[in-house]
């Protein structure tokens, strides 16, 4: 597998609103853009930082991971992501064939119309981790 670079931290609040006078006001980013995912019940908001992006991810819906998440660890880093130069269907693959478990065995639309999968915490050290 081709990891390129971190391509985003995923971070679970409970407000993005709440969140911008520090990611903005206080760190100075941008942020560039907000963005609802229906399937996965969260409202993102994204700020780059180089290559790498921060995904603040907060629940649209009580039974969202992200608010179960929360609910069980408070609010913080959720996942990180790391951008894969061969395709994620590819990666995946490889993935499984080195024992890895998959939550997402193919690909699907995350935000920013990039195709996505997570793995399992259990097989990378308990960082929930997309490619
Ligand atoms: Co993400």
């Amino acid at each position: 597998m081709d990891i390129s670079h971190i391509e985003h931290l995923g971070i679970a609040v409970k407000s993005i609103e709440e969140q911008l006078p520090y990611y903005e006001g206080v760190l100075g980013l941008k942020c560039y853009n907000i963005e609802v995912v229906e399937d996965q019940k969260v409202k993102t908001a994204f700020f780059k930082v180089g290559q790498t992006k921060i995904e603040l991810l907060e629940p649209t819906s009580p039974d969202s991971t992200i608010a179960k998440f929360i609910e069980k660890k408070g609010e913080g880093i959720h996942h990180i992501a790391f951008s894969v130069q061969d395709g994620v269907a590819n990666a995946l693959a490889e993935m499984e064939s080195k024992g890895v478990q998959l939550i997402d065995k193919a690909p699907r639309g995350g935000a920013e119309g990039l195709s996505i999968a997570f793995l399992h915490p259990k097989s990378t050290g308990s960082v929930l981790t997309e490619l």
